[in-house]
């Protein structure tokens, strides 16, 4: 065993809000002296941020606490930390099934993991925080280890004040608290400053902050004004808070892609009140126009959930109609899982698994069809593409174009964080590839 005093390991599932939670643990974690590894026989902290959304992904973290006992076996002094979105719904409750956890923390109090667990190096004794009033937004900008060298996530707004029947979100992350625009702004100049060319900003409803008289239209542009960024991003967004001002901005802001995630759940107009989403069907399809009429470009994606409580065949149906409806680039689909506390627990979850999994395949294959006819569309097409990784071995480098779309190319290495023209040439469902033209 070479394990290293300090090494530690995060392993983070879920989303966005998430990847960037965990960048701030590293973060602390490195500024209090530890060291990030590659493998966690390497290391002598592991780091567990949990997702609760779908129970599939709660239950990750007991298969990779079983995996981290097995390594304690032989390397005793391995700390285990568990902190995200089931520790705050279990709480301590974890603690009957996993014991063996050294620091457990909530959503909010991520700051506290390197005290807490130098505590429990130093004492032996369990470090635990599930407080939900502690400040996660004054972590200091050079103090956050961002994973991508490109793309850097700014949290504007935490938590949700929506109450749709099968999230259990509002319940984790808890009421929506929106940060400072001038401290948003402050952190995406210090990133354009120490070389981000993009930023991305994140809010579990982004596009509902509000903050000392500002909207989320005047955040965009008060963020697309900050000299030197090149690229515009935001997720995720609710369709309810569309308004004509933030349509407005996808037409006026010159940084602001024309990408938008957003999700609609479903097509049924009935599954959406049960859902108490906030909108119907028409009114998705007038807000998808809307964007589209002010940035006519605009690439959407969304988030369906099939086999929702007294989803017919019907109510699916309309789902698959609404999708082929407003043509999305990209599609996320969830079979329905009940979660605890939400208000969908109520209704009988009486779609069986396997026709779930088959609404499911239809609308994946349906959009995956749908996706390699759109991808084509852009072949023969210039596209400036900021690249964001490479494959050494092959030579070849990846980025994304404005609208969010994959590209591989041969190039070196040195190109990661430039911007290139790339001809595109092939296309699939999920990326394209091309040739980085010369400069000039
Ligand atoms: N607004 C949030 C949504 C979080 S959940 C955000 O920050 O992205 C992400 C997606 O998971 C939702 O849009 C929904 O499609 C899906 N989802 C949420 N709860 C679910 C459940 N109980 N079962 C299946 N899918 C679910
Ligand atoms: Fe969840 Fe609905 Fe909020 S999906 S995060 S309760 S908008």
């Amino acid at each position: 065993m070479n394990s290293k005093k300090n090494g530690f390991v995060i392993e983070t599932f879920g989303c966005q809000m998430n990847v960037n939670d965990s960048e701030k643990v590293a973060g602390l974690l490195r500024a209090a002296g530890n060291v990030a590894v590659d493998d966690v026989r390497d290391a002598s902290f592991v780091f567990i941020n949990t997702c609760a959304v779908r129970e599939k992904a709660a239950d990750k973290l007991f298969h990779s606490l079983g995996r981290l006992r097995k390594l304690r076996e032989e390397n005793p002094d391995l700390k285990v930390g568990v902190g995200g979105c089931v520790a705050q719904l279990s709480g301590t409750a974890i603690l009957d099934r996993a014991p063996d956890i050294d620091v457990l923390v909530g959503t909010h109090n991520l700051a506290r993991v390197p005290e807490l667990l130098a505590r429990s190096r130093k004492t032996g004794e369990r470090g635990v925080d599930l407080d939900r009033k502690a400040d996660t937004f004054s972590i200091p900008t050079e103090t956050i280890a961002h994973t991508s060298p490109v793309r850097a996530y700014v949290t504007v707004m935490e938590g949700c004040n929506h109450v749709c029947s099968f999230c259990v979100v509002p319940r984790t992350r808890g009421t929506e608290v929106c940060r400072p625009a001038d401290q948003v702004v402050g952190e995406v100049a210090e990133l354009v400053a120490r070389g981000y060319p993009e930023v991305m900003l994140l809010g579990q409803t982004v596009n509902a902050y509000a903050r000392d008289g500002l909207d989320f239209a005047g955040l965009l542009e008060r963020v697309d004004a900050v000299p030197g960024l090149e690229r515009l991003r935001f997720t995720t967004s609710h369709p309810e808070h569309v308004s004509e001002r933030m349509a407005d901005a996808f037409r006026d802001l010159p940084r602001l892609c024309p990408y938008l995630h957003l999700p609609v759940q479903s097509g049924s107009d009935s599954i959406l009140a049960s859902m108490r989403r906030g909108y119907d069907r028409a009114t998705y399809i007038e807000k998808a126009a809307l964007l589209r009429d002010r940035r006519p470009d605009l690439v959407l994606t969304s988030d369906i959930i099939v086999g929702y409580p007294g989803e017919t065949e019907e109510d699916f149906a309309a789902t698959v109609s609404l999708v082929d409806a407003v043509g999305f680039e990209g599609l996320f689909v969830f079979t329905y899982s009940p979660r605890p506390g939400t208000t969908a627990l109520r209704l009988v979850d009486d779609v069986p698994e396997d026709e779930k999994l088959r609404r499911l395949k239809v609308l994946n294959d349906r959009q995956q069809r749908a996706q390699t006819r759109l991808n084509a569309g852009w072949v023969g097409r210039v596209e400036r593409v900021l690249v964001d990784a490479v494959d050494a071995e092959k030579g070849r480098v990846s980025g994304r174009t404005p609208h969010f779309r994959i590209v591989h190319a041969d190039g070196p290495a040195s190109l990661v964080g430039r911007t290139v023209e790339v001809e595109i040439l092939g296309s699939g469902a999920n990326s394209l590839t091309g040739r980085i033209l010369p400069v000039g």
